[in-house]
């Protein structure tokens, strides 16, 4: 491979996005590509820290726009650490969220607006965006469900079911904005469904590049 590929999956909590990134990242590496699995908020050891402050159920009182600044503080540090010298190794990237999580969460469901996130995020990213896309859609019942067999809970994942509702809305915006990056993956299906789904889906980004 030329160049490395840039892969992010999204969804909302409980759609299954760990799980189904990393059976992926099992089956590619299985197939000789060297891969590197990583995820949002955190990544390294900066990024991680600023997790622990995000998702801290005692934080109770964080301003929304301190929220938003953090996740892209968290995103640039991780961007410049762990993706972009990866990309640069040819490696296939598969990064469990990315800026469309802080356009879902923070943009659509916390309200401040979409083109207010992207901005900010900009100046996080500075142009590096996904080669492709995978956005897991479940209902919120569905991803209701499966957090609560999980147990232990974040700071957003708490939210009421209002607030994911409006994740998912946002999503789904996001997926009529940008339909050439974003492929909607049908996340109720059985698990094996959806690891085969998202290989093909991401096989056909890594072919176009070989
Ligand atoms: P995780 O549970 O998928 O690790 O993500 C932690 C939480 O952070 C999850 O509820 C989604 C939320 N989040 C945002 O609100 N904005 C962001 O930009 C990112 C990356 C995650």
């Amino acid at each position: 491979m030329k160049q490395g590929v840039f892969i992010t999956f999204e969804g909302n909590d409980g759609a299954g996005k760990t799980t189904v990134c990393k059976a992926v990242e099992k089956r590619l590496s299985e197939m000789g590509y060297s891969v590197l699995y990583t995820r949002e908020p955190g990544g390294s050891r900066i990024a991680e820290a600023i997790r622990q402050v995000l998702l801290d159920v005692e934080n109770t009182e964080m301003d929304a726009r301190t929220e938003a600044l953090l996740y892209a503080a968290s995103r640039r540090q991780h961007l410049v650490e762990v993706v972009l010298p990866a990309l640069n190794a040819n490696k296939i990237v598969l990064c469990d969220r990315f800026i469309d999580s802080s356009l879902a969460y923070q943009g659509y469901a916390r309200q401040i607006g979409a083109p207010e996130i992207w901005d900010i995020n900009q100046f996080a990213i500075d142009g590096h965006m996904p080669d492709k896309t995978l956005f897991l859609s479940v209902s919120v019942e569905t991803g209701k469900k499966r957090m609560d067999l999980r147990g232990d809970k974040n700071r957003l994942d708490l939210e009421a079911s209002a607030f994911h509702a409006r994740v998912r809305k946002g999503y789904q915006t996001l997926c009529q904005d940008y339909p050439e990056r974003i492929t909607v993956i049908d996340a109720e299906a059985d698990v094996q469904t959806v690891v085969d789904q998202s290989l093909q889906e991401i096989l056909k980004v890594v072919h176009a590049y070989e």
